[in-house]
């Protein structure tokens, strides 16, 4: 069934008032095909809509959203020590942690409570903690907007990098992303690299964390600096960290002594939130908008703002941040 005029505000974490011309939710690859092969419909502008966790929206969608609903988890196969868990790409992410944490299932717990759906989450190699998707993605199938026909990609064939695969660059728009699986471990494989799961986990008095333990304390770590879309509206990290040469990051050392720097050979991972921190913008309120005064990557929107407003204040912190470090960062949300 079509959906005429839809408030979009229900279906951005932003919680942004955009309408959509058309909607239309799937929940099935059948289903999906079934759209594809309308040909009036497809004159219509096409827009993929997971969660909704990780856009901006400016203006209306004068065009159709294929809103997508493909739920379903399953053991696809089993050996002593791993399982290939198979998930709709609708199905919400943070359930799928959750539903791996009762079958004792290791592997995704550090990225427990990220916001968004499973179909997403290959998108941007969502990560946190410490663990990226792709340290557990085995593959995914994907349905080709042209043509309906379901191709299955690898790890490899997905071309993850931080916050990026193939789906972001060469393939943009042309695939639909409708089941992920999964390389899950049954004997846990606790990582605790992240200096604050340590710090959470003694706090909590845990000296031997199962996954279940991992899981409480990211969650524990994210809700004391994250905001609750649910209660303020915004899409985490807005911005990515920047990834300079290490050779500038010396020069910048030099001049800023104790700014944080993630050194990889000739690549060094600035902290974003210590730049945006540095220029005043933390905590700071613009209007119906501002940068989060517990993490300063995350821009909010306090009720009434607009997607232009908070694009707008995107531009100027990133303006400011060049101004100060020559750094330019880059928007890990996107833009519509
Ligand atoms: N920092 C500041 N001020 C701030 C925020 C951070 O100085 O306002 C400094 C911290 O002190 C620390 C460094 O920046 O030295 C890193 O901070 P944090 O551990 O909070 O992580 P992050 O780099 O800001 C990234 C991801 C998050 C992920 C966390 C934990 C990106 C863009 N963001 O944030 O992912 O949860 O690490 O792994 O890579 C998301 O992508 O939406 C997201 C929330």
């Amino acid at each position: 069934m079509i959906e005429h005029n839809v408030s979009l505000k229900p279906y951005n974490t932003f919680g942004l008032n955009a309408e959509a011309k058309l909607l239309v939710r799937i929940n099935s690859v059948a289903a999906l095909q079934e759209i594809l092969a309308d040909d009036k419909l497809m004159e219509e502008e096409r827009f993929i809509l997971g969660g909704g966790s990780n856009i901006l929206l400016t203006r209306d969608v004068d065009g159709l959203i294929i809103k997508n609903e493909i739920s379903g988890i399953e053991v696809v196969h089993e050996t002593d020590s791993h399982v290939l868990l198979r998930s709709g790409a609708g199905v919400v992410w943070h359930e799928l942690v959750m539903h791996c944490i009762g079958k004792n299932h290791a592997g995704i717990e550090n990225l427990s409570l990220i916001p968004g759906n499973v179909g997403a989450a290959p998108m941007q190699n969502i990560g946190a903690y410490g663990v990226e998707l792709k340290d557990v993605f085995h593959s995914l199938e994907a349905v080709e907007m042209s043509t309906g026909n379901v191709h299955s990609f690898s790890n490899s064939d997905c071309q993850f990098g931080y916050r990026e695969s193939v789906f972001k660059r060469k393939l943009k728009g042309q695939f639909i992303i409708s089941s992920v699986t999964l390389k899950l471990s049954k004997q846990p494989n606790i990582n605790t690299s992240y200096g604050a799961i340590e710090a959470e986990l003694e706090r909590l008095g845990v000296s031997e964390p199962s996954i279940q333990d991992v899981s409480k304390a990211v969650i524990n770590i994210r809700q004391s600096k994250l905001p609750d879309p649910k209660k303020l509206g915004n899409s985490g990290s807005f911005f990515k960290n920047p990834v300079i040469p290490t050779s500038q990051y010396e020069q910048l050392k030099r001049k800023h002594p104790d700014i944080p720097g993630y050194s990889a050979g000739e690549e060094t991972k600035l902290a974003a939130g210590w730049l945006i921190e540095q220029c005043g913008w933390k905590g700071k309120i613009v209007g119906n908008t501002g940068s989060h005064a517990q993490q300063a990557l995350v821009l909010v929107n306090y009720g009434n703002a607009t997607g232009v407003e908070i694009f707008n204040l995107s531009a100027q912190i990133m303006q400011s941040v060049y101004d100060t470090f020559g750094v330019q960062l880059e928007r890990e949300v996107n833009v519509y």
